[in-house]
């Protein structure tokens, strides 16, 4: 019998998903990453050591996790060689990475593209992308175009398409954007270099996820990015290149859509987004910065200073709804202690008329007006990182989980009080079954 948890954030990414699958992976046999790639920054503090995930999936700090990069994922081999080198250097062992033959491979005229793209546009047409050449990896993915991870162990065929590819890609880099073209031995030589580096690691990860489901083992599916990023039903085009929903786990990690069961929604207590695009909760000037000193908010990928601003409940029952979220995870309940008083978004306004879910179009999320309801201040001076007990939270703490939790209609089932693994309080019933 299945035994699964799918991880998701609600949000514009960054909610604090690492900290809780490293949290869950304790209790997991396998951790697999669906969809993404390099773009994600996934954040563990253990025992004061800070470790930041973009490709490995956040369970590599358990001995005997299996850790699977599944195919819906986007790797780019030599940042993961990169990634594996340091987590090697940090004396962990990668006996539970897999990589999925299936994957597609970003290579560096994916980047090339996407920072020429990105420099082209003007204004607030730019994305803000992480420069990770993800855009361009997965339109070769759809266009099929692209070379996946088992190309790479088929020489003949992978110098004949990275040949093409780069033909093209050439023409387009030269003649549109005006930017140098990238020469096919050194790349040819790299990836080749790195693909036999990784070869231990590269499986059909699909067979292996499903037989770990049909065992019972306790899995993780790993979402990166949020809902509000999510391909499909995010602030497109302000949005990253895949499905950050949970929809996005029956193709990413080749399993059927009931292999879906609990999905722990990870919220923070206030929102916040790296790269353009709209969010109606924006705190601008001073209220801003000083949400973002206090919740350190700068991206753990590029280190953009993160947009903050207050939660908002019209955005999260949107994505809670889409995910068929059964419990939600509220992070970084610490930060807003000291703030002063709290503003949370119970609904949008548009033409005097109340808007049921964030608009699809663009150009509509212009001029809505927030309904807002205050909320009291959450007081400084309690050690909430080492508070294991829920009911020994200040009251106006409390007040704020149920609040969220009643205007939602869905349980809060943990609460995280700080950065390091042990900061996290147990509302609801585990995650697994011990
Ligand atoms: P992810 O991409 O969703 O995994 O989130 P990131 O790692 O990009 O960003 C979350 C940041 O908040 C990281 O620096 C975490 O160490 C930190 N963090 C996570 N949970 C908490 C919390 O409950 N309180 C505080 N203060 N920091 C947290
Ligand atoms: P995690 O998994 C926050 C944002 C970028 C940009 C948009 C498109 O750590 O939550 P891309 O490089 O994907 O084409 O950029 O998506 N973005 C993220 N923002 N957290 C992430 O991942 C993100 N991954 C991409 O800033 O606005
Ligand atoms: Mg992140």
């Amino acid at each position: 019998m299945a035994n699964t948890a799918t991880i998701v954030g609600l949000q514009w990414g960054d909610e604090g998903k690492g900290k809780i699958i490293d949290a869950l992976a304790a209790q997991a046999k396998m951790v697999v990453r669906f969809q993404g790639g390099g773009n994600a920054g996934h954040t563990v503090v253990v025992e004061g050591v800070k470790h930041v995930f973009h490709l490995v999936p956040t369970g590599i700090l358990y001995p005997g996790v299996q850790c699977v990069i599944g195919n819906g994922a986007v790797v780019d081999l030599l940042a993961l060689q990169a990634e594996i080198d340091g987590i090697r250097a940090q004396g962990i062992s990668l006996e539970g990475l897999k990589i999925s033959d299936k994957a597609h491979v970003v290579f560096p005229y994916h980047q090339a593209l996407d920072e020429a793209r990105e420099k082209l546009r003007q204004g607030k047409q730019k994305i803000g992308t992480t420069k990770r050449g993800i855009g361009p990896c997965y339109a070769d993915k759809a266009a099929r175009t692209g070379i996946r991870v088992a190309d790479l162990y088929r020489p003949e065929r992978f110098a004949d398409r990275l040949r093409r590819a780069l033909d093209e890609k050439n023409a387009v880099l030269h003649h549109l954007f005006g930017a140098p073209p990238l020469e096919f031995e050194p790349i040819h030589a790299a990836y080749l270099a790195a693909a036999e580096a990784l070869e231990p690691y590269v499986t059909d990860c699909s067979t292996l996820v499903l037989d770990a489901l049909d065992e019972g083992q306790e899995i993780l599916f790993e979402g990166a990015q949020g809902v509000m990023l999510d391909i499909d039903h995010g602030t497109y085009p302000y949005v990253t290149s895949s499905n950050a929903s949970t929809a996005g786990v029956a193709v990413g990690a080749g399993v059927p859509p009931a292999a879906v069961q609990q999905v722990l929604g990870i919220a923070k207590a206030y929102t916040t987004r790296v790269g353009a695009g709209p969010f109606p909760s924006e705190l601008h000037g001073e209220p801003g910065e000083r949400l973002r000193e206090l919740g350190h908010e700068y991206g753990a990928t590029t280190g953009r200073p993160r947009r903050c601003g207050w939660l908002d409940l019209v955005q999260l029952r949107y994505a809670i709804r889409l995910t068929g979220t059964t419990g939600i995870v509220l992070t970084k309940l610490d930060t807003l202690a000291g703030y002063g008083p709290i503003q949370v978004v119970t609904g949008y306004r548009k033409d005097g008329l109340d808007l049921a879910a964030p608009p699809a179009q663009e150009a509509d999320w212009d001029g809505i007006e927030l309904v807002t309801e205050t909320l009291a201040e959450i007081p400084e001076g309690f050690d909430y990182a080492g508070c294991k007990d829920y009911a020994q939270l200040p009251q106006a703490a409390r007040d704020y989980v149920e609040f969220v939790e009643a205007k939602l209609a869905t349980p809060v089932v943990m609460v995280s009080t700080g950065p390091q693994r042990s900061a996290l309080i147990q509302r609801g019933k585990p995650v697994f079954a011990v």
